[in-house]
């Protein structure tokens, strides 16, 4: 199954943020007080959007001017049209490569949200879209991004026998086919960094400040937050 085909079948998605397997709850949480902080309008860039269930009730409170969202799956769009019906602002809803957005777009957002879909791509790709990233922010901007991370030293294939193990507990309670689906896609595709590899590359496209808002116990996953 291709990355594409993984989330075209929305349910297995679906099945790890109701169990909370990747941390939806604490990261909204976050997002929630990143954008209270917020009190003039802002527009707002959901890349790789999924169904954005975090990001629209996070957004709800704020006072958003546009919402954007960038994905590859017209399923998941399609209930991000429905979840962001709350935000009270022009939305538009992108059905594209969100690499292809990043190189070919002009504008200007004033927070970015990028979640669990940078880790796809290669080191190279992750730098020249960590570039994109900072042009098309704000000068007062900010970005946050949630990814899976590698312990200093870790080699992928380390960290991914560490991801392999602990989905006992957490997965324990989805149908096993589900369950072999998601180990299925994170061994093929997940390409995790380590917080000094994400904040180096931050560093050389230009991003002046880093910091982790958020971590798991494990310390598979990390939310971090760049500013311009
Ligand atoms: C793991 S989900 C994350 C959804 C949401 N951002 C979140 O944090 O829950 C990944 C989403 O990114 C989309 N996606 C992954 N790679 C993409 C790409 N290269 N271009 C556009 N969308 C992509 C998938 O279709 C899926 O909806």
């Amino acid at each position: 199954m291709d990355v594409r085909e993984f989330f075209s079948q929305w349910d297995i998605y679906r099945l790890c943020i109701e169990h909370n397997t990747l941390h939806h709850r604490e990261v909204e949480e976050c997002l929630r007080a990143e954008f209270r902080h917020r009190h003039t309008p802002f527009r707002f860039l959901d890349l790789a959007s999924g169904d954005a269930t975090i990001t629209a009730r996070a957004l709800a409170p704020a006072p958003v001017a546009s919402y954007t969202a960038v994905d590859f799956s017209a399923p998941a769009l399609a209930l991000a049209g429905g979840n962001t019906a709350v935000l009270d602002c022009p939305r538009e809803f992108l059905n594209e490569e969100f690499t292809d957005f990043l190189r070919t777009r002009g504008g200007i957002f004033d927070v970015i949200y990028l979640g669990l879909s940078l880790h796809h791509l290669s080191r190279e790709d992750k730098r020249e879209a960590m570039v994109h990233l900072h042009r098309l922010l704000a000068p007062d901007g900010v970005f946050c991004m949630f990814e899976p991370i590698l312990h200093g030293g870790e080699s992928r294939d380390e960290c991914l026998a560490r991801w392999h193990r602990h989905m006992d507990g957490p997965y324990d309670a989805f149908p096993a086919a589900a369950r072999e689906a998601v180990w299925d896609h994170v061994r093929t595709f997940d390409h995790p960094e380590s917080l000094d590899e994400y904040f180096d590359s931050a560093r050389a496209a230009g991003f002046a400040d880093g910091a982790v808002l958020f971590q798991d116990q494990g310390n598979f996953y990390a939310l971090m937050r760049f500013t311009r």
